[in-house]
């Protein structure tokens, strides 16, 4: 039992990785081709974060491996829209869904008992936020 929860720990931790990594990917494209002045903004924000980004994948990779597993290289699917606004749209619902994941995966690191990981994970979460609420305010949207 102990057993399967770690794996299911992990099995969801490199999941949640590929989407960090993809996020990084993502990032840098969105920074190098985003046109117009909503483009500059989105530029100046993902430049911003991504060094955050960097930590999160580099943490949840630390903690694979030191679970035991082993943290992928492969990158969740990154869509490559043309328009500003539709990035914008798409990193507003990629953020949403990373902190979802992210909460669920703070209450399978609390059942596992490992009470560290879920406060990071919950930082991570405290990011996530910020990086979409941040997003929501360049296209004049509420949470
Ligand atoms: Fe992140």
């Amino acid at each position: 039992m102990a057993n399967e929860a770690k794996e299911k720990l992990i099995a969801g931790l490199n999941d949640d990785l590929a989407l960090e990594l993809a996020g990084i990917v993502r990032s840098v494209y969105q920074a190098s081709t985003a046109g117009g002045l909503l483009g500059h903004e989105l530029r100046e924000l993902l430049q911003k974060e991504l060094p955050v980004e960097l930590q999160h994948a580099q943490f949840l990779a630390d903690k694979i491996a030191i679970l035991g597993g082993t943290p992928t290289t492969s990158i969740a699917e990154v869509p490559l829209p043309v328009d500003v606004g539709k990035m914008i749209d798409e990193d507003i619902a990629t953020e949403w869904k990373i902190v979802s994941r992210l909460r669920e995966r703070a209450g399978q690191a609390e059942s596992y008992g490992d009470i560290g990981l879920k406060i990071r994970l919950e930082e991570m979460i405290a990011d996530g936020t910020d990086h979409a609420n941040a997003l929501q305010r360049l296209v004049g949207l509420t949470q």
